[in-house]
């Protein structure tokens, strides 16, 4: 087999087979096929699409690529939690301990942040002392001991993925369904877990910007899910403007912790609680979202889900009083407010300039090699569809570098659309698949 015929094949428009995808996936994460050859492929892919087919078998290759977490060694239906990604997304930081407290075992690895969207490790390492680099051994004892863990992403978990997304960066052919999908798929399914629920974001915050393309993504990860013998159902969710009222890393923490407590913003809650319903209906815990929600319920007002967040921070090494007492976590007390500047309603606050604002401020990476402020962040004292005077206050900017303060507030600013009508109210759950 050689490579320019299987680029020469795709670029015409035909099927690949599964032995083709085989062959390149191998290779390339040998190192036997070079970068320009599979750039070309990329490109092909990208104007002449994968069949579903061609896309489950590409998961399939990039997830045998490497290791496989193997969760067998932990009793019950193990049910992970995907978020394509957004901004104020602290979403697995409440959910987790959540459903862990209502009896299923979460086995999470999760990302970091890049760009405008936040990651759930970067937030779990506002926690003094949290590790997010314990061993697959430490993972599992967590997960039966206390029935949570969470760690970042090794390695040796679907090496072809990672070769292939750095490769896809760089050379303009992110933004294929296909591939997306193939590639947040495999690491899912060498992930281990036994079923999976994805939160596919939709809005200027989200890969996908509009409903039809957030919908052809969701439907081929559940298709990929169920095709490799894992029950999947994917949510679509708004994120055009950004989630909760916090964007940040500690501060994001903070919010999370009150949602823990039964006082989170509406839209988040409302998020995190029909993400649980589903989560606990897969893992068996429950037959309907009725018996599901009492259970969520049950655990957030007798504080079970806030115990649970402080026994996983201890077992990885942080500090758990920051969870009873998220006053405790170092958000910076150097503040400055934006303003409106004109009276009206928030029409809109394009999402992806304020995890962009929030970025420039220290709080997120431009690029992978980038550290970042956990400390600095943006509070939003207004959301879509409020009323506003002029020289209210939009938001709260917690920095600490004043030279990144004004660029930082600028770019919030042009975030913020004031109209004199009132805007549709927003629907947060847009669809359900699978
Ligand atoms: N996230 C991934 O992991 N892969 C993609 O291709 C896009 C988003």
């Amino acid at each position: 087999m050689r490579m320019v015929d299987i680029i020469i094949k795709k670029k015409s428009g035909y099927e690949l087979s599964p032995e083709e995808i085989s062959f390149f996936i191998k290779g390339y994460t040998k190192g036997e096929i070079p970068d320009y050859q599979v750039s070309a492929l990329m490109m092909a892919i990208f104007f002449k699409g994968m069949s579903d087919k061609e896309t489950l078998a590409l998961t399939m290759e990039m997830a045998d690529s490497g290791d496989h977490l193997d969760l067998s060694a932990i009793k019950g239906i193990k049910v992970d939690k995907h978020s394509t990604g957004g901004v104020g997304d602290k979403t697995s930081l409440s959910l987790t301990p959540i459903v862990a407290a209502c009896g299923v075992p979460v086995a999470k690895m999760s990302g970091r942040g890049l760009g405008h969207t936040g990651g759930t490790i970067d937030k779990l390492e506002s926690f003094d002392g949290f590790n997010v680099s314990i061993s697959e051994k430490e993972f599992i004892d967590n997960v039966n001991s206390i029935g949570i863990s969470l760690m970042a992403q090794t390695a040796d978990l679907a090496p072809a993925d990672k070769k292939l997304y750095a490769l896809r960066d760089v050379t303009g052919t992110v933004d294929n369904m296909s591939l997306i999908a193939s590639s947040i798929m495999s690491k899912k399914l060498a992930a281990g877990a036994d079923a999976i629920v994805l939160d596919v974001k939709t809005g200027s915050g989200a890969f996908m910007k509009t409903l039809e393309d957030s919908r052809a993504l969701a439907k081929a990860m559940v298709d990929i899910g169920n095709g490799a013998g894992r029950k999947t159902v994917a949510l679509i969710t708004d994120m055009d403007q950004p989630l909760g009222n916090t964007v940040g890393n500690a501060i994001e923490v903070r919010e999370a912790i009150d949602t823990l407590n039964g006082k989170g913003p509406s839209d988040f809650t409302e998020l995190v609680y029909t993400l649980a319903k589903k989560m606990l209906i897969l893992g068996g815990k429950a037959v309907n979202d009725d018996e599901a929600l009492g259970m969520i319920k049950s655990v957030i007002s007798s504080g079970k889900a806030l115990d649970k967040l402080a026994a996983f921070v201890e077992a990885q090494g942080g500090n758990k009083d920051q969870v009873y007492d998220p006053s405790l976590l170092k958000v910076s007390d150097k503040t400055t407010f934006l303003k409106a500047d004109e009276s009206g309603f928030i029409d809109r606050i394009t999402c992806d300039k304020v995890g962009v604002s929030c970025m420039m401020l220290g709080g997120g990476r431009a690029s992978k090699e980038d550290t970042i402020d956990l400390s600095v962040g943006i509070e939003l004292l207004k959301k879509k569809g409020d009323e506003v005077a002029k020289g209210d206050n939009l938001a709260v900017i917690h920095y600490n570098d004043e030279n990144k303060l004004s660029s930082a507030m600028d770019e919030l600013k042009s975030a913020y659309h004031i109209s004199s009508e009132k805007p549709e109210e927003t629907v947060l759950i847009k669809e359900m698949i699978g």
